[in-house]
């Protein structure tokens, strides 16, 4: 299903933050001291002050239409991007329902949802999309459950299927990825697909990370940040197209490092899903130029200190070694007594 689309050139700045200050001043800057190291970053996911990327399960942002847009483009382009293993139909169902109750329930002149009995209605004004379906019946639908919905959020989505306490990478739809697959990782399990990390498994953070996942409870969610560098603001870095943007990682220099490079931060956010007792991890994705993040000089400082100091095996795995030199030259004009 394609929903009905503008032309791209409309999507720009049409939404709720059109002043670019505003924009920069929202950002979830990821660094809470002057090093970086893996933990276990989880909070629970309590609101926080209206108008920040914490206020609300799903966080909407003048970036929708073309997030969408860009969604849809790169699924036609690659249908690989969504799965949905036959034994996630209840948690497709689920992630649904938590989608629909929450946006509409946040954004209620965005989208709205009646519902008398199994007879739902569904209405996302932003996209012009108007449907009436009968919940659990996914032939009242124009497509599967969880394709109709991921098409409609912003962020990319996937559902673990919980069993023999561990989670399987079991369902999604993943089309922004920072440099992983999930046709790849399609089946795994947390620790398989958390294989290429360096450093945390002996640290023992996915131990413990796994123990708290399977334990989240219903309408208890939980949150963290992770972070990595992009080199120009791209959604779709994933291994199907390194081809398009790998190279891009070549062209840094100090001179033109605050244009191209870009901090790129993951909101993630984890619930469990209550009839399948699967799990939704959503990552929303924020991009910052480093000519717009250093207009905060407490941020240019600390994220000079930050990539410094990075273990090279992180710094790798990040993808930043061929331009980490050039990068840091290029900060530490804003970090003058480091
Ligand atoms: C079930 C929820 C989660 C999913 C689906 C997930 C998925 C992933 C994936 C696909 C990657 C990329 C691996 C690659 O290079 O191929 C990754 C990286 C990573 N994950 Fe998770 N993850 C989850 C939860 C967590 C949690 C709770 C932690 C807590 C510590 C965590 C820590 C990390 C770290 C540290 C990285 C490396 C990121 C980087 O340096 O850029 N993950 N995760």
């Amino acid at each position: 299903m394609t929903p009905t689309l503008k032309p791209i050139e409309t999507y720009r700045d049409d939404f709720t933050f059109s002043n670019s200050a505003q924009a920069i001043a929202r950002f979830p800057f990821p660094f809470p001291e002057d090093q970086y190291m893996y933990s276990v970053n989880i909070e629970p996911a309590t609101p926080r002050e209206p108008g920040s990327v914490f206020e609300h399960w799903f966080d909407i942002d003048e970036h929708y239409r073309s997030e969408m847009a860009e969604r849809a483009r790169v699924v036609q382009q690659d249908p690989r991007r969504y799965l949905v293993m036959p034994h996630m139909q209840t948690a497709s169902w689920d992630a649904l329902q938590m989608f629909m109750e929450h946006l509409s329930n946040d954004y209620p002149t965005l989208f709205s949802l009646t519902r008398t009995g199994d007879q739902w209605h569904w209405q996302n004004h932003v996209l012009g999309i108007d449907q009436h379906f009968t919940f659990g019946d996914p032939d009242t639908l124009p497509c599967e459950p969880l394709e109709f919905i991921t098409r409609q959020v912003q962020g990319d989505i996937a559902l673990l299927d919980q069993r023999d306490n561990d989670l399987f990478m079991d369902a999604g739809m993943v089309t922004s990825p920072a440099d992983w697959s999930l046709a790849f990782d399609a089946g795994m399990s947390f620790k398989q697909w958390h294989t290429p990390v360096p450093m945390a498994h002996e640290l023992g953070v996915f131990d413990r990370a796994l123990k708290y996942l399977l334990n989240i409870q219903v309408d208890k969610p939980v949150r963290r940040l992770n972070w990595t560098l992009t080199i120009n603001p791209r959604l779709d870095t994933s291994p199907e197209t390194f081809h398009e943007w790998g190279h891009d990682r070549s062209t840094v220099t100090a001179e033109n490092a605050g244009a191209l490079v870009h901090l790129r931060v993951e909101l993630q956010f984890m619930a469990r899903l209550p009839r399948s007792n699967g799990l939704m991890f959503s990552i929303r994705t924020y991009l910052i130029s480093l000519n717009e993040l250093v207009t905060n000089p407490a941020w240019a400082k600390r994220l000079h200190r930050v990539l410094r100091d990075l273990p090279a095996p992180i710094a790798d795995y990040k993808g930043m070694t061929r331009y980490r030199q050039p990068l840091l030259e290029w900060l530490s004009q804003f970090d003058p007594h480091a």
